[in-house]
């Protein structure tokens, strides 16, 4: 019986895993799944409730269980709060505890949605591009950090990147791995004109393709020349393989092309396995029924894949958002003239409906 944590956590959060709660119960019975799920709160909602964005007893829930689903975290209400009792270095711990060090990230033009990215369609067509992205590492979790006082009544803010072999490694091992069941090629992003850790970053890269994956094809780009070139010829990257903080710029560049980071799903692969959209809480639009449940969908779609290995209730997700897009509904973040534009129930809905058809 997989057993599924899901945190909805904040904001838009909630709305859209709500709809993906329903759909996957219809999975549920279709593919006589047998899910247990439990929902706990998450980031805000959690320091509201105990003072804190995540508790030991979800953390320890969350380890138990074979997945998680996430919806987003955070909010203006909590933006002031101290560093660690942010809504987000709850998510950070948690991706740390499961050390779910691999974050996968794909980003696909759908035909039907071509028009809606900001760049020309002739540009955009066809890109499917999978961001791969060290999670529990680089400067998101380096020490010292920290912000000091100086003599002078300034004061230094400061972080530390920093990577080691073992962790290189893995994350090129996933890279390469994924890039041989696609169109086998890695773009590695560093900084290795400047960076002496992106330099150790460049060659482990390397050494890990010369030695164990001599079949894949291997680019190097440094981060200023990839987001540029990301935008100019984004058919052309198949995997992209990044640290943590390269990798969260990369990755929302990344979800611009396909028009709209409310179509994009993402898996945190490790020791325990964290399903997130790449979108955030958008406090902005939150409660309103204006969100796009897909990002959620699709997200609930690559636990089914990975974590279950139940590939055709995965195909069942990806298909049924693929037949409502190409009838022409869209919500607001996707809409344009001359489709029909519909809340985020009713985009669950259709889904659920195309499902059952
Ligand atoms: C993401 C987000 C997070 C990150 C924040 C919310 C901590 O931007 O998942 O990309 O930076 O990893
Ligand atoms: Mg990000």
């Amino acid at each position: 019986m997989p057993k599924v944590l899901v945190l909805p956590g904040d904001g838009i959060g909630v709305e859209v895993t709500d709809v993906s709660l329903d759909i996957l119960k219809i999975l549920d019975e279709k593919h006589n799944i047998g899910f247990e799920f439990e929902i706990e709160l998450f980031g805000g909602s959690s320091i509201d409730a105990h003072g804190v964005p995540i508790t030991k007893e979800v953390l320890e829930k969350a380890e138990a269980s074979d997945a998680v689903l996430m919806g987003a975290v955070g909010g203006p209400k909590w933006e002031n709060l101290e560093h660690s009792k942010k809504p987000e270095s709850g998510l950070l711990a948690l991706r740390k505890e499961l050390d779910a060090f691999a974050n996968l990230r794909p980003a696909v033009v759908y035909p039907a949605l071509a028009d809606a990215s900001t760049l020309k369609r002739e540009v955009v067509e066809g890109t499917d591009i999978m961001v791969v992205r060290e999670l529990t590492g680089g400067i998101y979790f380096g020490t010292p950090r920290g912000i000091e006082k100086l003599p002078d009544g300034g004061e230094k803010g400061f972080n530390t990147l920093v990577y080691t072999t073992g962790e290189i490694e893995r994350i090129a091992r996933v890279a390469f791995g994924i890039a041989r069941k696609r169109r086998n090629k890695v773009t590695s992003i560093d900084k290795a004109n400047v960076l002496e850790v992106m330099q150790l970053w460049r060659t482990v890269v390397t050494r890990v393709r010369d030695a164990e994956y001599p079949d894949v094809e291997l680019e190097h780009l440094y981060v200023d020349n990839a987001a540029m070139q990301l935008i100019r010829r984004p058919r052309s990257f198949d995997v992209m393989l990044a640290g943590n903080m390269f990798g969260d710029i990369i990755s929302d560049e990344a979800a611009q092309l396909t028009g709209s980071l409310g179509m994009l799903p993402s898996a945190s692969i490790g020791a325990g396995a964290i399903y997130e959209p790449v979108h955030g809480s958008a406090p902005d639009i939150a409660g309103q029924d204006l969100a796009n449940p897909i990002a959620s969908l699709l997200t609930c779609a690559m636990m089914l894949k990975y974590s279950f290995d139940m590939g055709a209730a995965s195909n069942d997700i990806e298909n049924a958002v693929k037949s409502v897009l190409e009838k022409g509904y869209r919500t607001a973040d996707i809409y344009q003239e001359g489709t029909k534009r519909v809340g985020c129930r009713e985009m669950g809905n259709l889904i659920a409906r195309a499902l059952r058809e």
